[in-house]
């Protein structure tokens, strides 16, 4: 396993980071229960994964209680990303920014991953209602706490990140060490002002859905039956068009003449980008795990990212 900083903080993240959005069933019915999800965990590490991602509210806090019971006795090992943004209640004061909200939320994820500290702290979403300058002062106490040891944000534009970036700076206060948006070869809107602006001033980026929902896994075939029990079997989520089957056979041409599989490419052109610290993949079995876990280590030249993104085309 390859490890990288996280933007231009000390911290080292594994260029392969596991995803538990699926941990629970609430977002997808191919989710896992607890043994399944403790399962992935112990395999990721065994494979040298340290970057683990989760969220408050992935559902509704199981993703985060699955992985506390994964890394009890192992703490040391893991990188523990989380996030707090989204609606956790009724009430008006349980979703958002607010410093009411995020001192609160840290407090249940805590008690969920049953652990002192929290590695990566994301805001999950912007927060249209809350000053930007409360949301990071809040944070900026729980790095002085200990409770938490680096922040992030998560599908922040452009300006969003950089006002945030400059809001820190000006008050001298903690910044966002990375920012984590949807990025894969079938979706590359962040490549216009989010990646020039992280290249710029050194944020890391932790890319979300790199294998587009399972479809850049290469299982998924034109004309053919969907695998059974896959995440698009019961819903292609709008992938399954020939556009996008021609742009899939492309690049499993490519990677099959250079000896690699369409998983490896789809990791392996994410971190051709330096500023892609780690690629936030979910799996739902070890073996996936593993053959992601394999994927980092193609180091694509100028020359193939050209290629591959002509194959892209305009997508
Ligand atoms: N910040 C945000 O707003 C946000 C939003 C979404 C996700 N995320 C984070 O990003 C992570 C990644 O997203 P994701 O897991 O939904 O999407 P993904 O990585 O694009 O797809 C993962 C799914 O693809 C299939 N798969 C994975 N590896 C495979 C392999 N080697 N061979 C065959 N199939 C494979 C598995 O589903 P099947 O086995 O069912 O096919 C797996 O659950 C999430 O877990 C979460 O931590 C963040």
């Amino acid at each position: 396993m390859e490890y990288r900083q996280l933007g231009n903080s000390g911290l080292q993240v594994s260029t392969i980071g596991l995803g538990t959005n699926n941990f629970g069933k609430a977002l997808f019915d191919t989710g896992l229960d607890s043994d399944a999800s403790v399962a992935v965990v112990d395999q990721a590490l065994d494979v040298g994964i340290n970057m683990i991602d989760t969220a408050n509210s992935y559902s509704h806090g199981l993703s985060e209680e699955y992985i506390g019971r994964a890394i009890k006795g192992k703490r040391d090992k893991v990188i523990l990303a989380t996030k707090v943004s989204s609606r956790m209640g009724e009430g008006p004061n349980n979703a958002g920014n607010s410093r009411v909200h995020i001192m609160a939320e840290v407090e249940a994820s805590l008690r969920r991953l049953d652990t002192e500290y929290i590695d990566l702290y994301q805001i999950h979403w912007w927060d249209p209602n809350t000053p930007l300058e409360e949301t990071l002062r809040a944070l900026d106490d729980l790095v002085s706490q200990g409770k938490v040891r680096y922040i992030g944000s998560s599908n922040f534009a452009a300006w969003q990140a950089c006002e945030a970036a400059w809001t820190s700076k000006s008050l001298g206060i903690t910044s966002f060490v990375s920012v984590q948006p949807r990025y894969s070869m079938m979706d590359r809107a962040v490549e216009k002002e989010l990646v020039p602006f992280c290249q710029k001033y050194g944020v890391g980026i932790l890319p979300y859905f790199p294998l587009e929902n399972g479809f850049l896994t290469g299982k998924y075939r034109r004309n053919q039956d969907a695998p059974a029990g896959t995440r698009l079997a019961s819903n292609d989520r709008g992938m399954f068009t020939d556009e996008n089957f021609d742009i899939l056979e492309g690049l499993i041409a490519f990677a099959k003449a250079r000896d690699h599989t369409m998983v490896d490419l789809a990791f392996s052109w994410l971190l051709a980008n330096k500023a892609v610290s780690s690629v936030i993949a979910g799996a739902t079995k070890i073996e996936q795990v593993v053959s992601n876990s394999n994927a980092a280590g193609w180091n694509l030249t100028d020359d193939e990212v050209a290629e591959v993104n002509g194959i892209l085309g305009a997508n």
